[in-house]
């Protein structure tokens, strides 16, 4: 049985879509404002306008959301494209290397068996916006394949992709699952009894753009366009005011570790439900059952930050600008709710104000050793690992005494 998720049919609807423009253009009586239209038609992929289209009424955000990690999460890579230096070669034992070559503007990874080009191929696509590091896909026909080597970003060098011990792996099959986090869409057709999938390479939209959290905007745009006039929006996604929930849910569908599918992945919209889509658990049980990379909701909602507040992600994060590593900004974020008026700021003695308040990060929300980005070493077997940001925010005894010793080290010089 073959099943194809896309937008095969909207060019039976698109004439429907006019239809339903008028209606949409007519205002909803509560607060005057202006819907998505609830058809089919207005979510389907050609109502969908993408970021570029976005600068010209939204100059400054644009500009800002092009320097984030979301923005940059997966990228085509074109003849001349810039792939990151390092070392070009991995020996994996005394006859097996796989090496990076550059040819003619285009980039490829080759299997050497004894000196002998075994196998060579393409890289197409690029995943991670390299924080941590990046990895390479590449077309065969309608299948995507990862690459087996992985730029690790903190120490500059080419590895076996995590997860991959010492075997060199040319076919690891990419899903659509996985582009679904990072990327904005994609067609795809499932032959379900042999699990064979099946992208459409020309549909692919590298990177997240807006409307993966603003809903398709073709209409606003056509709107304001017409409207030069108006400025009070609509026809997008109303995520300022969302509910609590479908705040989190438009975050967790990416940053929730993995979940049971329930529907197809692209199906989930901003403001949907995301138990409709994939069923998980709200309130996790075991914090060692959690993995660091990926799952910064699971983490979270353990945490009594979460659980006797109204948070959500955007009490610490915003949606648009990269503020990777800005430590004080964030701890800024923690005293909105924290003060001394309110009797629950920190408790830790011996421990100067002037530096307290610029890092309430590294000792409750230390980094960590992520258990699925791991890896060997090449030659040396000695594993490695990404680490992460802990979103489970408490007091961790060992992390305090390890900053408190460095903060007294540093106020002796
Ligand atoms: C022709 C100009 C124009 C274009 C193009 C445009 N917008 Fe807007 N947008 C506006 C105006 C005007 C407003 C209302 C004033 C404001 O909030 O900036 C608005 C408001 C918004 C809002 C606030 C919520 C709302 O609806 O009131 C969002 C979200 C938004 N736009 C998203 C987008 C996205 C995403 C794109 C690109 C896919 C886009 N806009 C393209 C003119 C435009
Ligand atoms: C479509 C999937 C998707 C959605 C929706 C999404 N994210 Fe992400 N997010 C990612 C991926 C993938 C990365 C990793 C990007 C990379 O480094 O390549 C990421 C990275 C981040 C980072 C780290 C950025 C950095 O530079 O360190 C933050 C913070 C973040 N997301 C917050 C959010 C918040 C808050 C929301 C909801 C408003 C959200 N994300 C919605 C997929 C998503
Ligand atoms: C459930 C969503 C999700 C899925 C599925 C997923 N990722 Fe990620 N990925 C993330 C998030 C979120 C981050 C960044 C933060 C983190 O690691 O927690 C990330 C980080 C990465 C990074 C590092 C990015 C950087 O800037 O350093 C790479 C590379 C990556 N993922 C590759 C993949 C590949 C390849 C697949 C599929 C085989 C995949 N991911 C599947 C959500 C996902
Ligand atoms: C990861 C999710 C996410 C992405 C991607 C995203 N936004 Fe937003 N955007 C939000 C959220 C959440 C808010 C509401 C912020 C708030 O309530 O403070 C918002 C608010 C807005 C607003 C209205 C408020 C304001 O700040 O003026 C506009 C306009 C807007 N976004 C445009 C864009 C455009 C244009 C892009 C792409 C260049 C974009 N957004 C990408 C999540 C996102
Ligand atoms: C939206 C409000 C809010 C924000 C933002 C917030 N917290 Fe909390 N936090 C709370 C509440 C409420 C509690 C429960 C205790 C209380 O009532 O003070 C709590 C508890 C804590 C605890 C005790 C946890 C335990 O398990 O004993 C620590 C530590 C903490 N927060 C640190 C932080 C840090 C660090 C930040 C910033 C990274 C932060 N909080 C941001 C509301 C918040
Ligand atoms: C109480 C504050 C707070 C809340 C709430 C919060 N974060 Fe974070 N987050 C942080 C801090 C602090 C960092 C580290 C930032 C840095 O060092 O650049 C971070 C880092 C991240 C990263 C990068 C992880 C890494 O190690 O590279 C991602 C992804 C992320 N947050 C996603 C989310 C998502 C999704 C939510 C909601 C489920 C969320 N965060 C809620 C404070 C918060
Ligand atoms: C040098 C490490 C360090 C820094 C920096 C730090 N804390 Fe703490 N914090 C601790 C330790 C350790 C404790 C537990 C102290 C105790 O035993 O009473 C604590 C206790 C707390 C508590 C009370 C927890 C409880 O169980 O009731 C809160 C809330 C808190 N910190 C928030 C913050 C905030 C907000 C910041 C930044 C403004 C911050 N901390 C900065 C180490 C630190």
């Amino acid at each position: 049985m073959r099943i194809f998720f896309g937008s095969r049919i909207t060019a039976t609807i698109s004439l429907l879509a006019i239809f339903v423009n008028f209606i949409v253009f007519c205002n909803n009586g509560n607060n005057n404002k202006k819907v998505i239209a609830e058809d089919p038609a207005a979510n389907s992929q050609d109502q969908y306008a993408g970021s570029e289209s976005c600068k010209n009424c939204h100059k400054d955000i644009y500009q800002q959301y092009s320097t984030t990690a979301h923005f940059h999460t997966s990228a085509t890579l074109a003849k001349g494209s810039h792939v990151l230096d390092g070392q070009q070669m991995v020996p994996f034992n005394h006859s097996t290397v796989v090496k990076v070559l550059q040819e003619d503007s285009l980039y490829y990874q080759a299997l050497y068996v004894n000196g002998k080009q075994q196998i060579k191929q393409k890289l197409d696509i690029s995943i991670g916006a390299g924080n941590t590091g990046k990895t390479y896909l590449s077309w065969r026909e309608n299948h995507l394949v990862q690459l087996p080597l992985f730029y690790f970003a903190p120490t500059q060098q080419w590895v076996n992709s995590p997860g991959y011990g010492d075997k060199v792996v040319f076919n690891r099959l990419i899903t659509p699952r996985c582009l679904e986090c990072h990327a904005s869409n994609v067609e795809f057709s499932q032959d379900i009894t042999r699990g064979n999938i099946e992208f459409k390479p020309a549909s692919l939209k590298v990177g997240i753009n807006c409307e993966k959290c603003h809903g398709a905007a073709k209409q606003h745009i056509e709107f304001h366009e017409t409207h030069p006039n108006d400025t009070t929006g609509g026809f997008t996604a109303d995520v300022s005011h969302f509910t609590r929930i479908q705040k989190l849910d438009m975050c967790a569908i990416c940053h929730g570790g993995s979940m049971n599918a329930i529907k197809p992945p692209f199906t989930f919209k901003a403001g949907d439900k995301l138990s409709n889509h994939y069923s998980y658990n709200t309130v996790a049980t075991d914090v060692a059952a959690l993995d660091v990379h990926g799952n910064q909701y699971g983490l979270l909602s353990m945490s009594e930050c979460f659980n006797k507040s109204e948070m959500t992600c955007g009490s610490c994060h915003s949606a648009h600008n990269n503020e990777r590593g800005q430590k004080a900004l964030f701890s800024q974020r923690c005293m909105n709710c924290h003060t001394k008026a309110d009797a629950n700021f920190c408790t830790v003695q011996n421990v100067s104000q002037v530096l307290l308040v610029k890092n309430c990060i590294d000792c409750h929300m230390p980094e960590q050793p992520s258990k699925t980005i791991e890896f060997l070493e090449p030659l040396t077997n000695k594993t490695v690992s990404a680490t992460m940001r802990s979103h489970l925010i408490k007091v961790y005894p060992g992390d305090s005494k390890k900053i408190m010793a460095y903060i007294t080290k540093m106020s002796k010089k």
